[in-house]
């Protein structure tokens, strides 16, 4: 390979790599870890967990994931709206497995089991949906009822 078909080829690999980034970023698809305050019997965590800023621009997460000591499997919220939040375990009601987030749905690695934001079997073989917790909204505060 000469010089010249070398670097078009680096060229052609950083674009694609920047469309990748660029359709990636655009869903805000990524696992984030929000931060939470116990209360009482549950958690609550800012409206604010949900917005990601950066470079000159603001954008929303569809979902953020809480650690509680209480389950041994995170916690997917999904924001539907200002005012509406979804509240799930992230354990497969198959046979245990950790489910994956894909943004508005989540699946198992271990048998292919999917789910929606809302905790519905979406393809077996889990046949159960999945634990949800209730959640209410107090101005910027989500509370999550452990
Ligand atoms: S444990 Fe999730 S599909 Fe089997």
């Amino acid at each position: 390979m000469n010089r010249k078909d070398f670097i078009k080829g680096v060229g052609f690999a950083c674009l694609g790599g920047g469309l990748i980034s660029l359709l990636t970023d655009g869903c805000a698809s990524s696992v984030y870890f929000a931060r939470f305050i116990l209360e009482g019997e549950g958690i609550s965590l800012p409206k604010s967990e949900f917005t990601v800023i950066g470079k000159g621009r603001t954008k929303q997460r569809k979902f953020v994931l809480v650690k509680s000591e209480k389950y041994p499997f995170p916690i997917y919220v999904f924001k539907h709206n200002e005012e509406k939040y979804s509240a799930l375990l992230l354990e497969c009601t198959h046979k245990g497995c950790e489910l994956v987030p894909h943004g508005e749905f989540l699946t198992c690695p271990c048998h292919g089991s999917e789910f929606t934001n809302t905790g519905r079997v979406q393809n077996p073989p889990a046949e159960q949906n999945l634990q949800t917790f209730n959640v209410t909204i107090k101005d910027e505060t989500i509370f999550i009822k452990l």
